[in-house]
């Protein structure tokens, strides 16, 4: 098994990144140090960690900063002697590359690229480990049968996806030419607390708590594999303990549902937690369930019908399963939601932007 004394972590104030932060320093999962690069991005939110940033300044450090800034990056190595990176930097939404595709580029490809760059100028070949965080977008879209495998041929269809495929090309290359250990994982959609609300999951919880239409997109039946976050943290965990140099993982919630489904899932689940009739923003517009604000929109541009991921490998030689059942995940989800109210107004007001500003400037 390995350890670690101290990991790079880029992109962890975003959803995933920080809930992987918040796993390894729950319960001391993790002893080691930990520095936290992240650019800050509209997605990037320190908000998110800043209880650790007060309580734990001996082992965990933030550092505001670019993937693709080389002397930094290089300057946080020379400081902090990491032995392994986790990198989960990324610009992450389909849409957003959708209509404006160069950000994606820069950060995804050649910000993975300056990562292994300064890996390979820092570690002997066979020393530190490379983990990074990929998805099952890369595979392209299935029909209604079958999974994704670790041997799935690459098919990306969005600008978001071939920017991650790319990466994922660059790391494998890294590993066969020079040497570099790296681990690789391709995950499912995640759901869960500190999930930005542009994605479909915490956009429609709180459109409907505001009495906004829930845009579906196209017939919404398009299908997702569905894993609530915590347990892709643990994924991650495994396969960085454990996993084998040079291999690639998928991560899955066996968990297919429709957009539609999900959807419904969540107005009844609302509608427990936070009953519409006692709503206002409901009632005043004559809404008597959550359900009726659901509005079918224009479709996606290349909307890919249907992941699934196969997570055998996974399962099979590290003993990984995922534990959060969908109907469990999506209460905790709704709940963490409702009693954050302060992170929510802090997104939707702005305020979190003006926070990041005092804090860390410009
Ligand atoms: P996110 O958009 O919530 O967070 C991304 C983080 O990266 C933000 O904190 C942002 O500030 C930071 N970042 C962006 N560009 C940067 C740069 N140039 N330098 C440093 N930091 C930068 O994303 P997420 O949903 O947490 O996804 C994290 C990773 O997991 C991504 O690589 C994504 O492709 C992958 N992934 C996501 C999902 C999912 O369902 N969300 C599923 C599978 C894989
Ligand atoms: O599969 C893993 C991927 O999951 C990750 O790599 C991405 O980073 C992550 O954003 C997610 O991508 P999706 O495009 O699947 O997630 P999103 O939440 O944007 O959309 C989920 C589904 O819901 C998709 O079929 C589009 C649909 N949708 C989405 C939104 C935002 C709607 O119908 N309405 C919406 O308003």
């Amino acid at each position: 098994m390995r350890t670690f004394n101290s990991l790079l972590i880029t992109g962890g104030c975003g959803f995933i990144g920080s809930n992987f932060i918040r796993f390894l320093m729950a319960d001391r999962n993790f002893k080691g140090h930990i520095v936290n690069l992240d650019k800050l991005t509209y997605a990037g939110n320190p908000l998110n960690l800043s209880d650790l940033e007060k309580n734990h300044s001996d082992q965990y450090h933030f550092v505001k900063g670019d993937i693709c800034d080389n002397e930094l990056l290089q300057k946080l190595f020379g400081q902090f002697h990491f032995d392994g990176i986790v990198h989960f930097a990324a610009e992450s939404h389909v849409d957003r590359s959708i209509y404006g595709p160069a950000e994606f580029i820069q950060t995804n490809i050649n910000g993975t690229f300056a990562l292994l760059e300064c890996a390979r100028s820092n570690w002997q070949p066979g020393q530190g480990l490379f983990h990074h965080i990929s998805t099952d977008e890369v595979f392209g879209s299935l029909g209604d049968e079958g999974h994704f495998t670790e041997t799935t041929p690459y098919d990306p269809r969005s600008p978001y996806s071939a920017s991650k495929a790319s990466s994922d090309h660059l790391v494998k290359a890294y590993h066969h030419t020079y040497g570099l250990p790296i681990t690789l994982s391709n995950c499912s959609n995640n759901y869960g607390p500190y999930h930005f609300p542009e994605k479909l999951i915490p956009l429609m919880i709180l459109n409907a708590l505001s009495g906004k239409q829930l845009p579906v997109y196209g017939d919404g039946l398009n299908i997702r594999d569905w894993l609530y976050v915590e347990d892709h943290a643990k994924a991650i965990w495994e396969i960085i303990k454990s996993g084998k140099s040079g291999e690639t993982y998928n991560i899955g919630g066996r968990s297919e549902k429709t957009n539609l489904e999900v959807v419904h899932t969540l107005c009844d689940e609302l509608e427990k937690a936070a009953p519409a009739a006692q709503n206002p923003k409901l009632s005043e517009q004559g809404f008597s369930n959550y359900r009726e604000l659901i509005h079918f929109v224009k479709d996606r541009p290349g909307h890919d019908r249907r992941y699934a991921i196969d997570c055998n490998k996974i399962e099979n030689e590290l003993g990984w399963h995922p534990v959060v059942s969908f109907s469990e995940g999506i209460k905790k989800t709704i709940h963490w939601f409702l009693d954050n109210s302060t992170w929510v107004e802090s997104i939707h007001s702005g305020a979190y932007r003006q926070w990041i500003d005092q804090h860390y400037g410009e």
